[in-house]
């Protein structure tokens, strides 16, 4: 399959032509920003952009945190004060980089529920969805180890939990979990490798970032319809498309606009309603808090988690035929990771033949159920482990399984999807109709 066909850069000066035979950067950067873009794209493919800004955000604001932060069990806790309280700008730019993690995540999920209801995640764009499945381990990773560098009681506990889960691994588990805290305990050697960790990592991820986006830049966007933009002719594609630059620029800028004064709205005047207020008291190994709660991101797969206890009939099921070695514990980590393998692998479990879920009829239901399924999960993983809310984190993560491994592949057979548009420039005028001097109409549609 050939790329979308459009003009290419032609170096016009001597110094572009020289460049062009020696660096074609130029030529690279004019390639990347003019690319032919659906025309028809909606708002919801704004979030890639708000994604890459929030990521350069926390980099930036994180090298200047560093400046003023000491990764030491004894001055991590009162350093992070002196950011708050004598650094000039110091709490504006801590509010910033904590809930700029929370507009990343909020971004993500966002980004992740798109490809799945316009299936950006089929066939050929299955290496921008795994690359992005990744991304989204790495990014928990990145948030979960940033969190313990406040030093906090939900840092320091919150790290006993979760480096807990890798001892549940049969035969090595505590062999693991030593390793990854650098001692029996938590301690200083946790934190140091927990902040050389939060430090390099978002540099891993902005280099997968770029492989993202060099993915689907090679298979070119999909689109609300799901339609692929013609490939016959140049004056073909180019009724289906418009270049990236100016047209999606300002979109995006727009976009990107009204959500930094949202942002800028919760740094303000709220920093701290999403974050948990026992992370302002100092880690007390002796004093462990009466609820330990990851951020509120993490806590549908925390359900997920803890949803799989020692008396659901398949973990004991499961704990009988391994003899044992798969206990509760390691089942709730297993399915854990299974909730992202499975949403990774939906490239491959997905069997219809239509992509976007505009014009399927059957998935819509189940989809916007899998929508509030995570929301369900997201506020279940907050409450106690006790009834009722066991039995809704098993409902909740036995959906989120079921959506993946049963109701996307036989949608697929049993469905019968609806006549989609047979190109994007059909749908775009049915958006906007042209008047009979071939000029947009002033007002689009409904
Ligand atoms: C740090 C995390 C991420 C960044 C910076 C990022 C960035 C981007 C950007 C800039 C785009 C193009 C604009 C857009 O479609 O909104 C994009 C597209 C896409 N992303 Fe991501 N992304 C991230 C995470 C993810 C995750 C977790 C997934 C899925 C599991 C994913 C799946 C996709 C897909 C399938 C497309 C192509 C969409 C299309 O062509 O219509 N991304 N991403």
């Amino acid at each position: 399959m050939g790329g979308i066909p459009h003009d290419h850069y032609e170096p016009k000066s001597n110094f572009e032509k020289g460049m062009q035979t020696r660096l074609p950067i130029i030529g690279l950067l004019y390639d990347t920003l003019m690319i032919p873009t659906p025309k028809n794209l909606n708002w919801m493919w704004i979030w890639g952009i708000v994604l890459v800004f929030a990521l350069v955000m926390q980099i930036v604001t994180g090298i200047v945190l560093v400046m003023h932060y000491i990764p030491h069990v004894d001055m991590a806790f009162a350093s992070v004060e002196h950011i708050m309280r004598d650094v000039n700008g110091g709490h504006m730019i801590r509010y910033f980089h904590m809930n700029g993690a929370s507009l990343m995540f909020f971004a993500v999920y966002m980004h992740i529920f798109r490809g799945l209801y316009y299936g950006s995640y089929k066939s050929p764009r299955e290496v921008t969805w795994v690359l992005g499945s990744l991304m989204l381990v790495l990014m928990m990773g990145i948030a979960f180890m940033g969190y313990v560098l406040p030093w906090g009681q939900m840092s320091f506990h919150g790290t006993a939990v979760i480096t807990g889960l890798f001892g549940a691994i049969p035969f090595v588990g505590e062999a693991v979990q030593t390793w990854l805290l650098g001692a029996g305990a938590v301690g200083q050697p946790a934190l140091n490798r927990f902040f050389s960790l939060h430090y390099l990592l978002p540099f891993i991820l902005l280099g997968l970032t770029i492989l993202h986006v060099w993915a689907f830049h090679t298979t070119g966007n999909n689109n609300p319809t799901g339609v692929e933009v013609r490939r016959t002719s140049k004056e073909d594609a180019a009724k289906d498309t418009l270049p990236f630059w100016p047209y999606f620029v300002i979109k995006d800028l727009f976009a990107l606009a009204i959500i930094m004064v949202l942002f800028m709205a919760v740094v303000g005047f709220m920093p701290n309603y999403l974050g948990h207020p026992d992370n302002y008291i100092p880690a007390n190994p002796l004093a462990t808090p009466a609820h330990i709660v990851p951020e509120w991101y993490l806590l549908p797969f925390y359900a997920v988690l803890r949803a799989f206890t020692a008396d659901v009939w398949l973990v004991m099921l499961v704990e009988w035929i391994s003899f044992g070695i798969i206990d509760a514990k390691f089942f709730g980590v297993i399915a854990m990771f299974g909730a992202i393998v499975v949403l990774a692998l939906a490239p491959w479990l997905d069997t219809s033949s239509v992509r976007s879920g505009r014009y399927r009829p059957m998935f819509k239901w189940w989809f916007w159920l899998l929508v509030a399924d995570f929301i369900l999960l997201m506020w279940v993983g907050a409450r106690p482990a006790e009834f009722p809310y066991d039995w809704i984190a098993l409902i909740g993560s036995a959906y989120w399984f079921a959506y993946f491994l049963v109701i996307l592949p036989l949608l697929g057979v049993i469905e019968k999807p609806d006549q989609a548009p047979a190109t994007i420039e059909e749908d775009f005028n049915a958006h906007y109709p042209q008047k009979a001097d071939g000029k947009a109409a002033a007002q689009p549609a409904e």
